[in-house]
């Protein structure tokens, strides 16, 4: 570098004379300034963690030009000049926090507050933005962004917690700019570092196309699907783009199309086509006439975009009529051939068929479709749908009066994606402040960048750097280990593995309830991402770096073949034993139930993969030795005391040698449970070893790879039934793929057979095997084992419903539960016939939702529309939780203010808000007229194994009510302590404050810390949880794309504790249901090594892929003997309610395949299985791959 590098952040000027070229701005801000708003959530610019606002000076025009960027992919060298603004410089807790950091608190939508400040700022990036135009000015206090901007403005920004709807919420009142949020520029994945980068924004030439999706040097280069690249071609020019689907010209035609997994495109595209035509007046028999056309398409498996000549060339000259559209599409067929070994190639030659389609169905007469002929019988507004294909139609007869019952049906077709949702609570004001829908503890310092998780907190002096080397191989001897030589090896310090246990210690990874696992793979690895030691060096990039670039010698000799399938392990009896005591119990006489069927399904197969965590931190830990041979770990868990533990043993020493601290978790789901112990185990053996502090943040790729994830199964059942939907027996034999070692594996049999007994299946009986394979580990995802076995029981009452040739939803009614039925089938847990509240519950919505009304809306819909099909569906959920015991202790101090200390951890879901109300609740007692609010004086403070014991593990939905509980209990003790001494005080001088009796109580040695282990009565440590959804959903019959039009869903949330929490996890379960149902495909290669290993192969719902209407209703349902101040958990159980947009697909699908029953054959309309997840290419080809050159061929006939 010639000069120095200079540059502001937050308003501090920075002047660097040397740096290291390949230091990104994220690396710096994270680590040499003292703002940590810009996380790390992916270092690939997928996930808008570490979005920050650059701002350009333009010396001769004097412009200042502001933009959001991702920091981890903009290299520090090329932001010269520039000024940097991160959360914090937007506001902060001294300063005042920015309105952008009070919305997103004060809507209830930062939860774990990892995703917020990136969020925050490209917001603000887009306010600023909108600001500058030249729009009328808005009223005082709002902004000129539009709703439909601001919505875009996060399109790129995850949020695996909230599922968006607050956020967008909070967003709305404001107006946006036309571009996505995060920046593509800068560098992509790179696997090495490199002591030279040149910017090629400083070289005009090359920046003249930037704002658009796609990269034309890494299409180049690296055969990057750009969608710029695609385009151009069409073009047949290298400068000036048009705005898609604008008409340059009167005879000129030009429009773009993309299929991807994000309706706005926050994902590389499956196809992507550009077509330029110039077509001719009609001619004599009324048709356009193609004088010349460019056809371009990109992206589909091809190393870069092409033209279809041949297809241009037929096409010129020609008029367009359905049949020579179909000699086109032949012609088509033949040039767009994905190469080899490309995903879904045949799903992908068939959308550059529909896009072909799709650009001459408006030009070709031929091509009127039946619904564009169709009259409104009625001018209602109300009673008029316009598809997003052009096509008006109307309601016969008594729709319309109908269709204007259904609220807001029509909002689903705004182009602008508005969403607009509803929240109904009822509150229950009897334990003020319990019940209050407060705000989030710590929300604002979330937002604002401010809240200290893990990688926030400062390395200590000489902190070192570890990051894992893991297996490539299912199963191997390892042979050795050797590193390559790096741009900077002296950076790279040592490696740590199996030999460096030390002498007393054991090699041990995690010691759970079931069983311990190997830290490190000594000689022989057992599944692809198994570690087998960690790099250390002097920066996480360069560990990172480093691990990457690990050479292993693998030898497989004298070694039996590796398990990779459930199969294989059933043919080589490999299983995994289910304790007793977790045995579930089956339920009648199978042989009996399948004598009073009518019908029978026998050997019906369902399979369902695995689903990846996608918490926003990744797994992360600092260790720092202690004298003594002591050791703190901070950890992000969700198990602390599970870490204590297997710490202790792999060292060999005592576990009060072992402090572990948690304070805040970035997301967890599971994840973070047994999953994160390996890791804080690994980086306390390295700092114990090298006797130095040690740090450890995973990038995400060896994140998705190690940290395994949802159980995937293989599932065969047999189900008897009546004539008229009634089921009389049910088996199911289930196998489940637990991966190489038990972790938690021994609750998944329970949880399913739990989650299956939603329904009255008259008998049930099952096998289920946990089968142990050459997988990386499995482990417990939110609802682990209760979303397979309640879609299971979903899939069986479709199968029914196909079979009798029923509506799905008229069975589900059929074979719901009665309250004797359910207390047949779930004992002990079904509580008081009047705590059965689903029956109640599925009328109501069926009623608040116009289930009936919209079913018949959809019907028409349906025969009007070709190439769009809708479908809707009600799904119920029974979930069972258990309570667990857990401690909680409550100090108060001189001054009145109060500690709490609880076995739970803050993971995002609230807790610690729940357990502050309940903390103020409590105390509060001792002022029956609530004169006190303590709410301000409590503070929640991080786990800390060794000052509260027994923590145990946050799980199962019930951490938060237990710790409220031992809470109150503690509070119990602290209240009777401090009674007779309030009375005594008030009887000598009259009332008096909190503070009062907190002195006096101090000066009379009253003991103010009380702590409980609450341990739940035996007969009420479990009950039931109910709910319900109704999805709508659209499909596009031409790509497979799948709009959620609407969801409504009601949850018995007993007394909330918070009904803003509890509405905040219903919400966000329900969208990481929509992604294991709909998008979030984890693939595996031939070895078992995930593939799916970044943002960009790995898509889970953005804001663009919820429902466009969301409405969630918190049913109160009143007092609750045996809970905890009559609540009910919320964390899982609607997770699971998201397979009813699954079963609306279904219905959706069914509608195409009757639409094209000569394309998917006949009498196949409704007997077909759906895949988990229905992606576009599962979808396109149950409506059938080639149903537009059948349509095609069908009009050809005619003419
Ligand atoms: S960390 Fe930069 S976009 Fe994900
Ligand atoms: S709050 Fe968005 S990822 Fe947790």
């Amino acid at each position: 570098m010639a000069s120095k590098l200079v540059f502001a952040v937050n308003g501090e000027r920075f002047e660097l004379a040397e740096v290291d070229p390949s230091t990104t701005l994220l690396e710096f801000v994270r680590t040499q300034t003292r703002f940590r708003g810009p996380k790390l959530g992916c270092g690939e610019g997928g996930c808008g963690a570490c979005v920050v606002l650059l701002s350009t000076y333009h010396p001769v025009n004097e412009q200042v030009k502001e933009f959001s960027i991702s920091s981890c992919l903009t290299l520090l060298c090329s932001i010269n000049f520039c000024s940097v603004t991160t959360s914090e410089g937007l506001g902060n807790s001294e300063d005042g926090f920015h309105p952008i950091h009070q919305r997103f608190a004060g809507f209830h939508a930062s939860q774990c507050g990892f995703c917020t400040p990136g969020m925050c700022m490209s917001l603000f990036s887009a306010l600023t933005n909108a600001d500058k135009t030249s729009r009328p000015e808005p009223p005082g206090g709002f902004s000129k962004i539009t709703k439909g901007e601001a919505e875009k403005a996060i399109a790129g920004n995850l949020c695996r917690c909230t599922g968006y709807r607050p956020i967008v919420d909070g967003i709305k009142m404001q107006r946006f700019v036309d571009y996505l949020s995060v920046s593509g520029s800068g560098v992509y994945k790179e696997n090495d570092l490199y002591d030279k980068y040149i910017d090629l924004k400083g070289i005009p030439q090359l920046s003249v196309i930037r704002r658009d999706r796609g990269n034309l040097i890494m299409a180049q280069r690296s055969q990057f699907a750009s969608d710029v690249a695609t385009i151009l071609l069409a073009a047949g020019s290298t400068i000036c783009l048009q705005t898609a689907s604008e008409r340059l010209e009167a005879n000129i035609l030009f429009e773009t199309y993309r299929a991807a997994p994000r309706p706005l495109g926050n994902a590389i595209a499956y196809v992507n086509s550009a077509f330029l035509a110039h077509v001719t007046s009609y001619n004599i028999s009324g048709d356009l006439v193609i004088h010349n056309i460019h056809l371009a398409f990109g992206a589909y498996g091809s190393e870069h975009a092409v033209r279809a000549r041949k297809v241009e060339n037929f096409l010129v000259g020609k008029s367009v009529t359905a049949s020579v559209l179909l000699g086109a599409i032949k012609l088509l067929k033949e040039t767009i051939i994905p190469n080899e070994h490309t995903p879904h190639s045949k799903y992908r030659s068939s959308l550059a068929i529909a896009f072909l389609f799709k650009f001459f169905q408006p030009l070709v007469k031929d091509l009127s479709l039946p619904e564009k002929n169709i009259q409104m019988s009625n001018s209602s507004a109300a009673a008029t749908i316009e598809t997003s294909n052009g096509c008006i139609s109307g309601f016969a007869d008594d729709l319309p009066h109908k269709a204007s019952n259904v609220k807001q049906l029509d909002q689903v077709n705004n182009p602008d994606l508005i969403l607009s949702s509803e929240q109904t609570v009822e509150f229950c004001k009897d334990y003020h402040p319990v019940g209050d829908p407060i705000q989030k503890t710590g929300a604002e310092f979330q937002a604002s960048g401010e809240a200290i998780y893990v990688d926030d907190i400062p390395s200590p002096k000489y902190c070192l750097y570890g990051a894992f080397v893991y297996s490539r191989r299912p199963l191997a001897h390892i042979k050795g280990i050797k590193f390559k030589s790096t741009s900077s090896p002296q950076k790279a310090f040592t490696f740590i593995g199996a030999d460096d246990i030390p002498k007393g210690g054991q090699n041990v990874g995690l010691s759970g309830t079931f069983g311990t696992e190997y830290l490190f793979a000594h000689s022989l690895t057992e599944c692809a991402g198994q570690p087998l030691g960690i790099v250390i060096a002097e920066t996480q990039r360069h560990a990172s770096m480093a691990a990457k670039q690990a050479d292993v010698q693998y030898c497989t000799e004298n070694l039996e073949p590796p398990i990779l399938s459930v199969e294989d392990a059933v043919r080589r009896s490999s299983f995994f034993k289910v304790p007793p005591f977790l045995c579930p119990q089956k339920v009648g006489d199978l042989s009996k139930g399948m004598a009073e069927a009518d019908h029978k399904i026998l050997s019906a197969e369902v399979k369902l993969g695995s689903q990846y965590y996608f918490y926003m931190e990744t797994q992360t830990a600092l260790a720092i030795p202690d004298e003594d041979n002591c050791i703190l770990v901070y950890s992000s868990t969700q198990c602390p005391e599970i870490a204590q533990g297997t710490i202790a043993k792999c060292l060999g020493i005592p576990a009060h040698n072992v402090r572990v601290i948690t304070r805040r978790v970035g997301g967890g789901f599971g994840g973070k449970g047994p999953r994160s112990v390996p890791v804080a185990t690994a980086c306390a053996l390295a700092a114990f070893r090298l006797r130095r502090p040690v740090r450890m943040y995973l990038d995400r790729k060896t994140d998705m790879i190690m940290t395994g994830g949802r159980h995937p199964m293989h599932i065969n059942y047999s189900v008897g039934f009546k004539s008229d939907g009634k089921i009389t027996a049910l088996h199911v034999d289930i196998l489940v793929n637990a991966g190489i070692t038990i972790d938690v594996s021994g609750i998944i049999p329970h949880n399913m057979v739990s989650a299956l007994k939603k329904y009255n299946w008259g008998a049930l009986s099952f096998d289920i095997k946990l089968c142990k394979t050459n997988f990386s580990t499995k482990s417990a995802m939110r609802g682990p084992g209760e979303l397979q076995g309640s879609f299971i029981a979903e899939s069986v009452i479709e199968h029914v419903a196909s079979f009798l040739s029923m509506d799905a939803n008229s069975v589900r009614k059929k074979n719901l539960h009665t309250y004797d039925s359910l207390m047949l089938f779930y004992e002990g847990s079904a509580g008081d016939a009047p705590e059965y509240t689903l029956p109640a519950m599925i009328d109501e919505l069926a009623s608040s939702a116009s289930y009936f009304d919209r079913l018949e809306i959809i019907r028409h819909f349906n025969s009007c529309n070709k190439w769009r099909k809708r479908g809707i569906s009600l799904v119920p959920v029974v979930y069972q939780v258990v309570l667990r015991p857990t401690p909680g202790k409550v100090s108060v101090l001189t001054d009145g203010s109060i500690v709490v200390e609880v076995g739970g951890i803050e993971i995002g879901q609230g807790l610690w808000t729940k357990v502050k109300q309940m903390t103020a609740f409590a105390l509060g007692q001792l002022w029956v007229d609530g004169s006190q609010n303590l709410l301000d004086r409590v503070r929640i403070i991080q786990a800390d194994t060794l000052s509260l014991v027994q923590g145990g593990l946050t799980a199962g939905s019930t951490t938060s009510e237990a710790s409220c509980e031992a809470v109150r209990l503690s509070c119990n003790v602290l209240v009777d302590r401090l009674k007779s001494l309030k009375q005594s005080l008030e009887d000598k001088i009259g009332s008096i404050s909190w503070d009062t009796l907190i002195s006096q109580a101090n000066m009379q040695s009253v003991n103010l810390s009380a702590s409980t282990y609450w341990v739940p009565e035996y007969a009420s440590t479990s009950y039931l949880n109910f709910g319900a959804a109704i999805s709508e959903v659209e499909v596009d019959v031409l790509t497979g794309a799948t709009i959620i039009l609407r969801t409504d869903l009601i949850y018995d949330c007993g007394q909330s504790l918070n009904p803003a929490v509890d509405l905040g996890q219903i919400e966000g379960a329900f969208v990481q249901g929509i992604g294991f149902f709909m998008c979030e495909e984890h693939l595996e290669n031939s070895d078992g090594l995930v593939i799916s290993d970044g943002t960009w192969t790995y898509k889970i719902p953005t804001v663009d892929t919820i429902p466009r209407q969301f409405n969630v209703k918190l049913l109160n349902s009143g007092h609750h003997e045996k809970r905890v101040l009559s609540s009910k958990a919320s964390g899982e159980p609607p997770l699971v309610l998201a397979s009813s947009i699954h079963s609306a697909t279904r219905e959706a699908i069914i509608a195409a395949r009757m639409e094209f029953s000569s394309a998917t054959g006949p009498d196949s309309s409704t007997s077909f299985r759906l895949e988990v997840p229905a992606t576009m290419p599962v979808v396109k080809e149950l409506c059938g791959l080639d149903n537009v050159e059948k349509y095609l061929e069908n009009l050809s006939v005619f003419q």
